[in-house]
């Protein structure tokens, strides 16, 4: 057990399209104890494997300290969204963009089919929080982050910060 580094923007892992994980080993089950471990510590409400530098489609997600103990913890393996409705607009923060944050509109209920860390299917059908984290994290697996979605303006704004941050340092 330990605590992964979290990779922030522009690290290029985080622009990676995730490979699928076609077998559950002892080295899965240690990441996925390692990202759930890193996910509290930071805190977060959830975390994608290529935020701690592995591309692979694997998520944890748990947002009952934002919201009532309605979900238990979530380990997705492979997720995919196979539907989702409506639209709503949250305000998003991402582990890997520190100091950014900005209202993102995204679907206001998913279903979303997986395998739990065990390689047993599951489907998960939500709405809220969860929906925006489900979503969120997904989109990590496919290279994308709340920057791309955010107004021109402020990602403009961001991207100097940091790259002015990144030359100081
Ligand atoms: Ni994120």
């Amino acid at each position: 057990m330990g605590l992964l580094r979290i990779r922030t923007y522009p690290d290029r892992v985080l622009r990676e399209q995730a490979k699928d994980v076609s077998n559950i080993t002892g080295n899965t089950q240690r990441l996925v104890n390692d990202m759930i471990e890193t996910m509290y510590a930071a805190p977060g409400v959830g975390l994608a494997a290529p935020q701690v530098g592995i591309s692979e489609n694997l998520l944890v997600i748990d947002v009952n300290s934002r919201e009532e103990k309605k979900y238990p913890l979530i380990v997705l393996v492979n997720p995919v969204i196979m539907a989702s409705e409506g639209t709503s607009e949250e305000e998003e923060g991402c582990l890997s963009l520190p100091d950014f944050k900005s209202v993102i509109e995204r679907a206001s209920k998913v279903f979303v089919k997986g395998f739990d860390r065990e390689g047993k299917p599951v489907e998960i059908e939500a709405d809220g929080l969860l929906a925006v984290a489900l979503q969120h994290e997904i989109d990590h697996l496919r290279g994308k982050l709340i920057l791309d979605k955010a107004g021109p303006l402020k990602r403009s704004l961001y991207k100097k910060r940091v790259f002015k941050k990144g030359r100081s340092e």
